[in-house]
């Protein structure tokens, strides 16, 4: 059964000795880094080095082909699909390069998502929508249709869906690259929030002002 299936005690990285291949193309090799709760971590490195697939293997999206990672005690490589699923469900917030939002729907429709499996009741789901979507300034905006909205306004919603889930481990693909210096510094800001309240926060960025505002910095290639 799914609930027999533990969730991530810790959401800390282990990483030993970690790489990636794809055919013949080494990406990273011989990766070894430690990440604990708390932390805002950068990942840096030139186009192509392999920042999104790390990402993607650490978020259960794609596998490894070197090495161990565990998440907490929890080595990855011995998780079924069923523990992948929940702990990605529970515990994993991916912040996508392109927004992954569904276009079509309302900004609060792309939100409930994020509640999908909360046991909230409807007025509390709606309280909280209200109040995550206030913090990125879009308090005006739930009954819109993603489409309509500014590259930086999708951004913001994908933010206040992560907020919405609060999840342990947050896993951000360039969130800062197309936005302008107001827009970027809030999304930091409210990652580096999630930090300051435990989560370990990733990210995988080209700026230098989101690498300064990071704990340290893994660098690949
Ligand atoms: N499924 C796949 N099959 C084959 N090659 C892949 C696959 N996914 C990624 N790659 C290759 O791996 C390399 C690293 O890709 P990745 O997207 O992780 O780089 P990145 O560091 O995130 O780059 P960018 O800074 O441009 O976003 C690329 O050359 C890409 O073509
Ligand atoms: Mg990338």
């Amino acid at each position: 059964m799914e609930q027999a299936t533990p969730l991530l005690t810790e959401a800390s990285i282990t990483a030993n000795g970690i790489g990636k291949r794809f055919g013949t193309r080494r990406l990273w090799t011989g990766l070894s880094f430690v990440a604990h709760p708390g932390e805002m971590v950068a990942l840096s490195g030139p186009s192509g080095s392999g920042k999104t697939t790390l990402l993607n293997c650490i978020g259960l999206l794609d596998t490894l082909t070197e090495g161990t990672l565990h998440l907490g005690r929890q080595d990855i490589s011995r998780l079924n699909q069923r523990q992948k699923r929940r702990i990605f469900r529970h515990q994993t917030g991916f912040l996508f390069q392109n927004y992954g939002l569904v276009d079509s729907w309302t900004v609060d429709q792309n939100l409930d998502i994020a509640l999908a499996y909360s046991q909230l009741r409807g007025r509390e789901k709606t309280n909280k929508k209200l109040a995550a979507l206030d913090r990125v300034g879009l308090g005006s905006r739930r009954n819109e249709r993603v489409f309509t909205l500014s590259g930086g306004e999708q951004q913001r919603t994908a933010l206040a869906r992560l907020l919405l889930k609060q999840p342990k481990l947050i896993l951000a693909d360039e969130p800062t690259g197309s936005l302008d210096r107001d827009n970027a510094d809030t999304v930091i800001g409210i990652l580096s929030e999630c930090a300051e309240a435990g989560a370990l926060v990733l990210i995988s960025t080209h700026d230098p002002r989101v690498v300064e505002q990071c704990d340290r910095t893994i660098f690949l290639g």
